[in-house]
């Protein structure tokens, strides 16, 4: 991978554009989210790991309010309504689910509009779509595709660019590298990395640790929908010292 897939310097100590006390989520009866405490500092990517199962898509879902939860989500400093997606989403703050969510039988133009149906200025519209194109020039070429006939890679640039149409204040991507190639997968990373040295907080689910730590300037590990550890990626020197905290 390029060296351009650095991390951006760390903002933690910055006060929090996204944080959650005691955020807990439940299907039915079964509690799959315990008490989680995070943050995420103004211009962060902080990554969230953990195996299947520990409740990492869960996370992603509690904080937009798509799932039954209880606690406390802040954006900016405000409490952010619960259960209350649409109102979570107006903040800007944009999730690419598992599994990418995008519109198969429709056009990646179509598919590029829909992420952007909030805005009403087209200008701005405008704009979006152009950087998206920039960032993703695959898309560009194939704007009348119908997104389900593009391979993964390309279906996951839609989904990312998508997103950007909604004009995030902060992302969350739930495994972007899933089912997808190791250089195809690092283009994405790279522009997600991209994004975030431009300001953007990212919270980016995976399960392919090496790739989020080469992005990430805060790690949460999650187990069995606890936070087991936060880390600094930089104190990570090997897969053991991962393991360690995954088995602790
Ligand atoms: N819709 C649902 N209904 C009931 N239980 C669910 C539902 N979605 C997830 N769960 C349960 O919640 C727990 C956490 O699941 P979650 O999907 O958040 O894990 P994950 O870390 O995202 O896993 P993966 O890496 O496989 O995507 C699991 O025990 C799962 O079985
Ligand atoms: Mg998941």
């Amino acid at each position: 991978m390029s060296p351009s897939v650095a991390a951006a310097p760390t903002t933690a100590a910055s006060s929090p554009i996204l944080s959650t006390t005691g955020l807990s989520a439940s299907y039915g009866h079964a509690r799959a989210l315990h008490e989680v405490d995070i943050r995420v500092g103004e211009g962060e990517l902080v990554a969230v790991l953990g195996p299947n199962g520990a409740g990492k898509s869960t996370l992603l879902r509690a904080l937009l309010g798509l799932v039954a939860n209880s606690g406390e989500v802040r954006f900016r400093g405000a409490s952010l309504p619960r259960q209350n997606a649409v109102a979570v989403a107006s903040r800007g703050i944009v999730l690419v689910p598992e599994g990418r969510g995008i519109f198969g039988p429709m056009s990646v133009a179509d598919n590029l509009e829909l992420g952007a149906y909030r805005l009403h200025d087209k200008a701005e519209f405008a704009r979006r779509r152009e950087r998206v194109l920039t960032l993703f020039p695959r898309l560009k070429e194939r704007l009348g595709q119908v997104a389900g006939s593009m391979s993964g890679g390309e279906q996951q640039m839609l989904a990312i660019g998508r997103a950007l149409m909604a004009g995030p204040q902060i992302l969350l991507l739930d495994e972007p590298s899933l089912g997808l190639a190791p250089r195809v997968t690092g283009e994405i990373l790279e522009t997600l990395g991209l994004l975030n040295r431009e300001g953007l907080a990212i919270v980016l689910v995976e399960q392919k640790a090496p790739l989020a730590l080469k992005l990430a300037n805060r790690v949460y590990l999650l187990s069995l929908g606890r936070i087991a550890a936060e880390l600094d990626p930089r104190d990570i020197t090997s897969h053991d010292d991962l393991a360690q905290h995954y088995f602790a």
